[in-house]
């Protein structure tokens, strides 16, 4: 039989988030095609209201792990990330243009998209964070996940021109793992989170 992983499989079982970049010089053209496939997904209706920014240009990065506060969280003892970064991407929401799309005439007998009890914008924003990281692993970089709580996120709006109508949904970073300081993760206790056939804990 044969056991061996499938690309996908590997690429998903070695994936993990990292926060810890070491400073390189990268050169980002092997990068050009991650959001146009990052975007590749299905989007409820499709509505397309996923859009991505990428950045590669590094004095935006550096601006930017400056609004994520990346020096105080330096001083308390964390090791550079953001500012490590060779490429940016931030997951952007157009929350009209699902409303727009639910709208229209053949979604007339569908749930009002105002009324979702699962707002699918997010499952799809989800889907092209996915995608992005993974595209990220394949090209042997690692990769991260930071959310917006600590930002302010008008600044970064401003920053990167996006109008107020649109909300990043989070940053995902793309770097050089830095391998000096890898530490162990944590013991974390396994659950139980699949179920076969019928739910069962
Ligand atoms: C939706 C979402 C939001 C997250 N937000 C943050 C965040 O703001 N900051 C951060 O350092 N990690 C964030 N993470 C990463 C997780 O805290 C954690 O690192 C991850 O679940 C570990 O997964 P892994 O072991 O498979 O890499 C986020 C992950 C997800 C999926």
């Amino acid at each position: 039989m044969n056991n061996a992983l499938s690309h996908l499989e590997e690429l998903l079982s070695k994936r993990k988030i990292v926060r810890s970049y070491k400073k390189v010089n990268f050169d980002t053209e092997s990068l050009k095609n991650i959001a146009s496939y990052s975007i590749k997904i299905p989007t409820a209706g499709f509505s397309r209201g996923i859009e991505i920014i990428q950045v590669f240009n590094t004095e935006t990065i550096d601006k930017i792990s400056n609004l994520f506060h990346e020096r105080k969280y330096i001083e308390e003892g964390k090791d550079p990330w953001i500012s490590h970064s060779v490429a940016l991407f931030f997951i952007l929401l157009n929350e009209d243009a699902y409303h727009q799309r639910y709208s229209k005439s053949d979604k007339a007998k569908a749930v009002n998209s105002k009324d979702w009890d699962v707002p699918y914008w997010f499952v799809d924003a989800g889907a092209s964070m996915m995608n992005c990281m993974l595209l990220i692993e394949e090209k042997g970089l690692s990769s991260g996940f930071m959310g917006l709580h600590n930002t302010d996120r008008k600044e970064v709006n401003k920053l990167l021109n996006i109008p107020e109508n649109y909300l990043v949904i989070g940053l995902i970073t793309a770097g050089v793992q830095n391998e000096s300081i890898i530490t162990k993760s944590k013991e974390i206790k396994r659950k139980k989170l699949i179920h076969n056939e019928k739910f069962s804990k």
